[in-house]
């Protein structure tokens, strides 16, 4: 698998770890959960590797195709998982599922709300907060505070509110040493305040993959 793509899987596994841990759940539950984090992206090993190295953001044409990473990555765990039983329960659902919104505006199937798995909900948070943390081709990385506040922006709409208020629980200093910098002077403001308007950010976000 490329190294940014594994790097990616590890990172956000070990978000969604901590977000169970926040959230209550434990045992088998957490675990399946972590475990699919691991593998969410896994479909676009199948992508031409030029779009995900691409230095801008993606047309809506190569988003379209970017986006059947979803329906790639689940049909690849599905065949694996038959003779596989390490595969995760939750890997194929979180693989398929993990671009839906709360608001029923992500994709592949528009689901809303509960019709969300919460699996998916929770590595849903974690994939966009590594990646906003994390250099990619086409952005640099983001401070800590900066995307707990781009996060927290977007619970409700984008996010299941009560996974991001496990995330924006979580202790600042210890994303901060994961993501391996100093934290932004940025006031984080509590669940349910507006956050700052995200004038910042860099156009073509909304299609963060
Ligand atoms: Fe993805």
């Amino acid at each position: 698998m490329n190294p940014d793509l594994a790097q990616h899987g590890v990172r956000t596994a070990w978000l969604t770890g901590r977000l169970c841990e926040q959230l209550g759940l434990e045992g088998a539950q957490a675990r399946s959960i972590t475990a699919a984090a691991l593998t969410h992206d896994v479909g676009k090993q199948l992508l031409p590797q030029e779009l995900l190295t691409k230095p801008a953001s993606l047309t809506r044409i190569e988003h379209g195709i970017v986006r059947h990473h979803c329906a790639m990555g689940a049909w690849m765990l599905r065949q694996q998982a038959q003779s596989d039983v390490s595969i995760s329960g939750d890997a194929v659902t979180v693989a398929l599922l993990h671009h839906e919104w709360w608001n029923g505006h992500g994709y592949p199937f528009g689901l809303s709300r509960q019709q969300i798995p919460l699996a998916a909900r929770i590595v849903s948070v974690a994939d966009v907060f590594d990646a906003l943390c994390s250099e990619r081709s086409y952005k640099g990385a983001w401070p800590v505070n900066l995307a707990l506040d781009y996060i927290r922006h977007r619970a409700s709409v984008q996010f299941d509110p009560w996974c991001v208020e496990a995330l924006v629980s979580l202790d600042v200093g210890v994303l901060a040493q994961q993501y391996g910098e100093g934290v932004d002077p940025v006031v984080i403001a509590p669940v349910g305040v507006p956050a700052r308007p995200r004038t910042e950010a860099p156009a073509g976000l909304d299609f963060l993959v």
